[in-house]
C-alpha cells in the first residue's frame, strides 16, 4: 500500500494520456495522495475534469496560478515521487537540458524527489540519437524509467514507443516508494584479483573496481546493508563494510565469512593462479621456461551451491556477442547475469561508462544503451529489487 504517500502525476501531450487516468485511479486505490499537473498539449488528449473526478481536486495546468504564485515549487516540494506519464520526447528533452519553460519542466527542475519517466512516442523519435542522448543524461542524473513497450502506436503504427501499462508504472512507483531493502544484506565483489608470481610480480587484469563500487553505493542508498569485498582502493561511502583483498583465495575466504541475502559478483576473478609463489624475486639471469598454473576457486559457484543461498547476480566479461553469456547464465545457475563486451568502446574495464545486457534465469536478454556505471547500477538494482519482491 502507498499509504498517504505524496505522488505528483505529470501528464504530457500524447494519445497515451488517457491511460494515465487509469494510473491515477490505481494510485488512489493504493492509498497514495495524488496531485496532477497537465501540460497544455495533454489537455488536447484528455480533459482536466477526468482527473479532478478521480483524485478529488482539479489538476494544475499553469506555471502561474491564480491562488498559488508558484505552483511548480509547491508541487516540487510536496512530492515524494513525480511520475511523468506519458512523457513525450519534448518533455524528456526539456528535462535533460534543465529547461523550465512550462509547469512540468519547471517542477522537474525544482524537485529533489525521485522522478519516474514513462516515455511514449513513435519509434523513430524513440530511436533518434537526440532522444537517446537525452535519456542517457537523465539516467545518469538518477531519473528512473519504465517502458516504453513494443506494440501498437498512434495512427496504427507498430513498434517500440508504447507507454508502459498503468500496472507496470504503479509497480515501478512502488519499488521507489516502498524500498525492498527491509534490512536485507548484500555482498558485492569488485575489482580484479592479483595472483602473485613472486614478491614483485603478479598475474592480473584491468578491472578498476568502478562497476562493483557503483553497485555497492546504489545498494547502500536503497537501504541495504552492504559488504563490499574489493581489491580496489576507490573511496567508499560510510555505512558500507569494506573487506580489502588481493587474490582469488582471499576473496573466496572473505565471501565464505558472509551470509548475504543477495550477492552481486562484479569482480574480475583470475581463473588460474601460479601453482607456486617464489619467495624471492625471480632473476632474469636464472631464466624461466614456464609458470605452472592451477585453477582458482569458483566463488560464484560456491554461493550458488549454498543451501538457502542468496539471490545471485553474476557478471560476464566477454569479448564477443551475448550468446556465450546466455549459455554462461544457464550453466552457472544465477538469478541474473550482467553481460558486458569489454572490447566495446566505453564499455568494461576502467571506463566510467558501460553497456550491459541483463540476462534473466530463463535466458531472456534485455539490452541497455551505453550509460554511466552509476546508471547501470540503478538499472541493475531495479531488477534485483523486483527479484527480492517476488521471493522474500
Ligand atoms: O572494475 P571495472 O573497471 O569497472 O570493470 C568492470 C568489469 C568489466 C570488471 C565488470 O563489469 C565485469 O564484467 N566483471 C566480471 C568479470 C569476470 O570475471 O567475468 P567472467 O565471465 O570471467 O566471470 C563470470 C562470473 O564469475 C563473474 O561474476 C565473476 O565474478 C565470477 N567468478 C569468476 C571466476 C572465479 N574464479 N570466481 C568467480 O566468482
Amino acid at each position: 500500500m502507498l499509504d498517504r504517500r505524496r505522488v505528483v502525476l505529470a501528464v504530457t501531450g500524447g494519445i497515451a494520456a488517457y491511460k494515465t487516468a487509469f494510473l491515477a485511479r490505481r494510485l488512489v486505490e493504493s492509498g497514495a495522495q495524488v496531485r496532477v499537473a497537465m501540460s497544455k498539449s495533454a489537455a488536447e488528449f484528455i480533459g482536466p475534469q477526468t482527473f479532478a473526478a478521480i483524485i478529488g481536486e482539479p489538476p494544475y495546468q499553469d506555471l502561474f496560478g491564480a491562488d498559488d504564485v508558484s505552483p511548480h515549487t509547491m508541487l516540487a516540494r510536496w512530492a515524494e515521487l513525480i511520475i511523468v506519464a506519458p512523457a513525450t520526447a519534448a518533455t524528456i528533452a526539456r528535462a535533460a537540458n534543465g529547461l523550465s519553460e512550462d509547469l512540468i519542466s519547471a517542477t522537474l527542475l525544482a524537485t529533489e524527489a525521485p522522478v519516474l519517466i514513462a516515455p511514449a512516442m513513435h519509434t523513430e523519435m524513440w530511436e533518434n540519437k537526440a532522444t537517446k542522448r537525452n535519456i542517457d543524461i537523465l539516467r545518469s542524473d538518477g531519473y528512473r524509467f519504465v517502458g516504453p513497450n513494443e506494440g501498437e502506436l498512434a495512427g496504427g503504427d507498430v513498434g517500440v514507443g508504447r507507454v508502459a501499462e498503468p500496472e507496470e508504472i504503479l509497480s515501478a512507483a512502488r519499488a521507489i516508494l516502498e524500498p525492498s531493502a527491509r534490512g536485507l544484506s548484500v555482498l558485492v565483489t569488485a575489482g580484479g584479483t592479483r595472483e602473485p608470481v613472486d614478491p614483485v610480480r603478479y598475474l592480473g587484469n584491468r578491472s578498476s573496481g568502478k562497476m562493483g563500487h557503483a553497485i555497492a553505493e546504489e545498494g547502500a542508498r536503497r537501504g541495504y546493508e552492504v559488504t563490499l569485498v574489493t581489491t580496489s582502493d576507490l573511496p567508499v561511502s560510510g555505512g558500507i563494510k569494506v573487506l580489502s583483498v588481493e587474490t582469488a583465495d582471499e576473496m573466496k575466504a572473505a565471501v565464505d565469512g558472509v551470509e548475504p541475502h543477495i550477492a552481486v559478483l562484479a569482480a574480475a576473478v583470475a581463473d588460474f593462479k601460479p601453482a607456486d609463489r617464489a619467495s624471492e624475486k625471480l632473476a632474469r639471469s636464472e631464466g624461466l621456461e614456464s609458470i605452472e598454473l592451477v585453477k582458482t576457486p569458483d566463488i560464484l559457484a560456491s554461493l550458488v551451491a549454498r543451501d538457502d543461498g542468496p539471490i545471485t547476480v553474476g557478471f560476464a566479461a566477454e569479448t564477443g556477442g551475448v550468446d556465450r553469456a546466455v549459455e554462461k547464465a544457464r550453466q552457472k545457475g544465477v538469478d541474473l547475469l550482467v553481460y558486458n563486451n569489454v572490447l566495446e568502446e566505453g564499455s568494461g574495464f576502467g571506463t566510467d561508462t558501460n553497456r550491459v545486457s541483463f540476462i534473466a534465469s530463463d535466458g531472456d536478454v534485455e539490452e541497455m544503451p551505453l550509460m554511466s556505471k552509476s546508471a547501470v547500477a540503478i538499472e541493475l538494482w531495479d531488477r534485483i529489487d523486483a527479484l527480492v519482491d517476488s521471493r522474500m
